[in-house]
């Protein structure tokens, strides 16, 4: 399946999304990455791998609604099929998020629906959690708020910090993200009134 993958930042996680792509028995094809930022690292890790790349940015746009449309017209020449955001820092429009449903995809860094929104590791050490992880999910119009797709979960350790729990939950996102597309790809998770369908996994 034709994947586009939008991005504000880093990119670790579309860095892993474009290394499990590599590989031409996996059911996506990372076919491009939008970035709303025209200084997104990842979009340097994205062109030295010879994914077409493209700066979207907000300012460049008279309202939310004609950003999104923007967005929404590269992913038709894209000829996109699924979108994944990965680290992408805006909230997307009820129109294109309507439009994407079902197969528009994010990851968040939390077990949700626990600590939706901004700071999740720091709040789930104040919060006095023992585990913590991530959610790859389907994008609604509620934010981090989709139905659940896979979730993994990592312990917090004695004296971490919300630096040293980041990363244990990256390490684990990046191995989650690529399952979670998989899935998605092969239609083995589809988003069906408003709940994720997992297909039986047979023997
Ligand atoms: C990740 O923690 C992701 O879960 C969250 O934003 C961060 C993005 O990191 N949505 P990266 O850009 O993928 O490295």
């Amino acid at each position: 399946k034709r994947t586009v993958v939008l991005i504000s930042g880093r990119g670790s996680n579309m860095t892993a999304l474009i290394a499990a792509a590599s590989d031409p028995a996996f059911p996506a094809e990372i076919v491009g990455v939008i970035s709303d930022k025209a200084d997104a690292a990842g979009l340097g890790v994205a062109k030295a791998r010879g994914i077409a790349t493209q700066v979207i940015s907000r300012a460049d746009h008279g309202s939310k609604q004609a950003h999104d449309a923007a967005i929404d017209a590269a992913l038709t020449a894209f000829q996109a099929e699924i979108v994944a955001l990965a680290g992408y820092m805006r909230i997307l429009t009820p129109g294109f998020v309507q439009k994407w449903q079902g197969r528009m995809i994010n990851i968040h860094p939390a077990l949700l629906p626990a600590f939706k929104g901004l700071d999740t590791h720091a709040r789930a050490l104040a919060a006095g959690m023992r585990i913590h992880g991530c959610t790859v999910h389907f994008v609604t119009s509620e934010m981090d708020d989709g139905p659940i797709i896979a979730q993994a979960a990592v312990p917090v350790m004695v004296g971490d910090n919300a630096d040293a729990l980041a990363a244990r939950v990256l390490k684990a996102e990046h191995r989650l993200y690529p399952l979670a597309l998989g899935l998605v790809a092969e239609g083995k998770a589809r988003m069906e009134a408003g709940r994720t369908v997992l297909a039986h996994f047979a023997d």
